[in-house]
């Protein structure tokens, strides 16, 4: 827990793929609050961190299943040693009525989608005064049939599932439903209430302290004398990590941007500028652009062509170290990375697999790739951060908004968007004007903030066309436009007709190499979101 940090909640994942968002939610009450794998000791859950409350989330396994996932031994004792409200969500409910000594039991029926919960008490710890039927989102196959002693129900489905318990005097509290998603009308309420109320938690979890402690960690780390290098790519999170260092140890920050020769239209040049000009960071721009578009000519294989621009990127920034210990004297010992904290937490593993608890890790090249052979410490001031809270961090240090609201781009640039050999056909030029003139309209229209990421992709096919009362045989361009939470999945967005006629008509008459628009209708999986 930080200094500032007077609350936090435990979250112990057990694998439901709303636990991310529980945590989230927490900390959009300004409760900081942390997310561990199920299966962690009991000297991590408590020692480590000295939990205000703990939320045992859902997950996908039945306590029935051989081997499924628990709490650790001794963990109610300590929770009631040291008063520590717990709440079950769905899996986590269960796991309180099972371990507790109720039962609970596949009968079959399963309750999935929105629906009210009913037969609310007057009197309950955990609903205080929402006492109305509410409607709430379940996901579950089993449910609880005894409650363990000392245990009430306080709601039941219209089915006469048993959907919310309480055990009032240890706090310890349990919903079959999930507060956490918007479709749980009073969800919302029903959290703070525990937290606020319940578990008496404090707000002081602001992206202000975040911001305070963090220059702070960095100047211990650095000390006065050492340099330390970032590299910039243009997107929200390395940015925002290079700002935080340049507040803490100013100039002994050497930002590098590589201009790869695969960046969208006039990306090198806006960038540059806003760090000068708004950040007023000190930037050096290496442009690689003829080394490696010399290296891609003639590959289309998308592996390789990976492979190649990682290779180009980790030379560049190995000169630029060398470039960075001739101009001040020293060799420089740290990198900032923008890791963020979906890339560290450990997740519970899905049931049957035989793993342990996953690492998510980026499996992506991008500038936080770099390899350990390079001999940096790392800096990695938002490591604790999700995406959104990365965004506000970055506003209260005036990053321009329209710059932290910014769609991610990968690392290899524009080079997974041309299918094939990126130095043919003029495809590097053409996209990028089509992909300006997409984005352009998408901003026109209001929409960028609704979608995660859009793009263009250069296919590496030829279409017949009718352009200027003359046939055409051109190019087609796909548009991909996707709504995501990290990534991970997606889903196509949904367009209105009339944009997609508009944006067709725009890249068709203004870009002659392009004679074919077609959209990507293809959610992730089965599709990845980059083409290549
Ligand atoms: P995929 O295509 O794997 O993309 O569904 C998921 C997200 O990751 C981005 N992406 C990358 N980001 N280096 C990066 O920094 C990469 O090599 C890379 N490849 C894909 C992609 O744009 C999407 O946001």
């Amino acid at each position: 827990m930080t200094q500032a940090v007077t609350s936090q909640v435990v979250i112990l994942d057990y694998g439901s793929q709303y636990t991310q968002l529980i945590t989230r939610r927490v900390r959009e009450v300004e409760v900081y609050s942390i997310l561990l794998p199920g299966d962690a000791t009991f000297k991590r859950v408590f020692e480590g961190n000295n939990p205000t409350a703990i939320i045992l989330s859902g997950g996908p396994n039945s306590v029935h299943v051989k081997g499924a996932p628990s709490v650790p031994d001794g963990f109610w004792e300590e929770c009631e040693k040291r008063q520590i409200p717990v709440l079950g969500i769905c899996y986590g409910m269960q796991l309180i009525v099972h371990c507790l000594g109720g039962k609970v039991e596949g009968l079959g029926k399963g309750e999935f989608g929105r629906m009210p919960v009913v037969d609310i008490p007057t009197h309950t710890k955990l609903f205080g005064e929402d006492i109305e039927p509410q409607n709430v989102w379940m996901s579950h196959g089993d449910e609880a049939t005894v409650l363990p002693d000392g245990f009430k129900c306080i709601g039941k489905s219209e089915q006469g599932c048993v959907v919310a318990i309480e055990h009032e005097t240890k706090n310890l509290f349990g919903l079959q439903y999930h507060p956490e998603v918007t479709h749980s009308e009073k969800g919302m309420r029903t959290l703070k209430h525990f937290l606020f109320n319940i578990a008496k938690c404090e707000r002081s979890w602001s992206m202000a302290n975040v911001l305070e402690e963090q220059i702070q960690i960095v100047k211990e780390k650095v000390g006065e004398t050492n340099h330390v290098i970032c590299a910039l790519s243009g997107g929200v999170d390395s940015c925002v990590a290079a700002t935080l260092v340049h507040r803490a140890i100013g100039d002994r920050l050497h930002c590098c941007f590589v201009d790869n020769g695969l960046l969208r239209y006039k990306e090198a040049e806006r960038v540059m500028e806003m760090f000068k000009n708004e950040l007023h960071l000190p930037v050096d721009c290496v442009d690689i652009t003829e080394k490696m578009l010399s290296e891609l000519k003639g590959v289309s294989d998308p592996e390789k062509k990976r492979k190649i621009i990682g290779k180009e990127f980790i030379e560049c920034f190995k000169e630029y170290k060398k470039t960075v210990e001739k101009k001040t004297g020293v060799v420089p010992k740290f990198l900032v990375q923008g890791t963020l904290y979906p890339d560290v937490i450990e997740s519970c593993p899905p049931p049957g697999s035989d793993q342990k608890h996953s690492h998510t890790i980026k499996s992506h090249h991008n500038v936080g790739g770099l390899p350990k052979e390079l001999g940096f410490e790392l800096i990695e001031p938002l490591r604790v951060l999700f995406k959104d809270e990365v965004r506000r961090l970055g506003k209260i240090m005036d990053v321009p908004r329209n710059f932290v609201a910014r769609h991610p781009f990968p690392g290899p640039g524009l080079a997974v968007r041309i299918l094939g050999d990126v130095t043919e056909n003029n495809a590097l030029e053409t996209l990028r004007l089509v992909d300006e003139i997409y984005i352009n309209a998408i901003k026109e229209f209001g929409l960028y903030d609704e979608i995660w990421q859009a793009f263009a992709v250069h296919l590496p096919i030829k279409s017949v066309g009718v352009q200027g009362d003359q046939r055409s045989h051109s190019h087609v361009v796909g548009l991909r436009a996707i709504t995501s939470n990290d990534g991970m999945t997606a889903d196509w967005y949904p367009f209105e007709p009339k944009f997609l006629q508009e944006v067709s008509n725009r890249i068709t008459n203004q870009v002659r190499a392009v004679n074919r628009v077609v959209y990507d209708i293809t959610s992730k999986p089965p599709s990845t979101i980059e083409w290549e």
